[in-house]
């Protein structure tokens, strides 16, 4: 993990062409290219699905398979998942992937459909630790309970930071916020983040997805397990806790599309407390062209004080934001964090570490919004 100070005006962006990886949840990229870049997110943890994307990058039989598929449906954690959906050993040997996906035609197609049934919902409640200061920082300028509005929201387990204990581990030590024993998410952080001292208030959530998942839906929890590394067991006991949290308390879920949707759903929330829209590993999934008509769209409710705005997303998706930061080192797989528009910092993919960007930000964010 690298340390970074206070931003300059020399280390903004815009970012130099080549310095950053397309990321890891970058869909529009050649078969090749995003294989690579997969296994380099995966690198250090899931060794199976490192090994394979390494070796689909070099294998131009199986690209070739992947290229028949359509562009969004060629992601590499969708291909993997549905080879394992239908009993291909992971961890495993990548001869066993690749006879699979080779055969699947001739044997009747089924990868291949449940790659086209399907798609990547992965819905990660670990990136709730490094949304966290960001909300309290919201909470703490706006001084409203807020009124969360999660874009993409699959099954909405994010809907619910309120619901977990957070801590976070940094040079000095790991500080906690006081939450339900057992269920308690871990984050390594650096910078000096603007650590809650408090647990969020949430006085209304909602959430948007093209497909919203159901929580009471065994088959679509299913899926989502099928989509956690196969050797994150960590993982999967968080995503069983979140299904449960949900469950208790289903999420107000809208079908359809965030830039239809969202300007309704933000006055909407307007009525129940301070309105935050959010997303994560969300806007990858838009053409390029939708990725800036959403830029602009948050921009305007942002200047309108429809509400406040947080992003995290993989650097190149939203590329305007990760200008603001400095340049990202070279080779990483971590995502910008954005708070109205501007990077405030760097995060792990799924939630395990959070870096800082500038530690005078908290007082500009307040004095801003104040
Ligand atoms: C990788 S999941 C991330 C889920 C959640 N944000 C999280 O961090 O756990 C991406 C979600 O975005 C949704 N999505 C993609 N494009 C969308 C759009 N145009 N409008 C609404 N939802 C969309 C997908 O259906 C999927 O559920």
């Amino acid at each position: 993990m690298v340390g970074v100070g206070v931003v300059t005006d020399a280390q903004r962006g815009p970012t130099p062409a080549g310095e950053v990886d397309t990321g890891p949840v970058e869909t529009f990229v050649p078969v090749q290219d995003a294989y690579a870049d997969f296994a380099r997110y995966a690198a250090g943890e899931s060794p199976c699905l490192e090994a394979w994307a390494r070796a689909v990058a070099a294998d131009p039989e199986i690209q070739g398979w992947i290229a028949t598929l359509p562009l969004i449906k060629q992601q590499p954690n969708l291909v993997f998942a549905a080879a394992r959906w239908h009993d291909v050993p992971a961890p495993g040997p990548y001869g066993a992937l690749r006879d699979a996906l080779l055969g699947d035609d001739a044997a009747g197609g089924a990868i291949r459909a449940t790659i086209m049934a399907r798609s990547t919902q992965t819905n990660e409640v670990g990136r709730l630790a490094t949304l966290a200061p960001v909300l309290g920082l919201i909470q703490q300028s706006s001084g409203r309970p807020l009124a969360l509005v999660e874009a993409g929201a699959s099954a909405g387990l994010c809907l619910f930071p309120d619901r977990w204990r957070y801590r976070w581990h940094h040079e000095g030590g790991t500080e906690s916020r006081p939450g339900p024993a057992g269920r308690v998410l871990d984050c390594a952080v650096t910078g000096n983040p603007p650590l809650p001292t408090s647990a969020v208030e949430v006085a209304w959530r909602a959430g948007i997805d093209l497909n919203p998942l159901d929580v009471r839906d065994p088959d679509a929890m299913a899926w989502l397990a099928g989509l956690v590394w196969p050797e994150q067991d960590d993982r999967r006991t968080r995503l069983a806790q979140a299904i449960g949290i949900a469950r208790d308390d289903p999420p107000y879920l809208v079908r359809g599309d965030l830039l239809e949707e969202l300007p309704d759903l933000v006055h909407e929330a307007a009525g129940h407390g301070h309105p935050v829209v959010f997303h994560s590993a969300v806007a990858a999934y838009l053409e390029p062209e939708d990725r800036g008509r959403f830029h602009a769209l948050m921009s305007r409710l942002v200047a309108d004080g429809a509400c406040s705005w947080i992003s995290n997303e993989g650097p190149q998706v939203l590329p305007g934001i990760t200008a603001t930061g400095p340049v990202l080192p070279a080779g990483s797989a971590l995502f910008v964090l954005g708070l109205d528009g501007r990077a405030v910092a760097w995060t792990h993919g799924h939630g395990r570490s959070l870096t800082w960007l500038s530690p005078d930000l908290a007082g500009r964010v307040l004095h801003r919004q104040g």
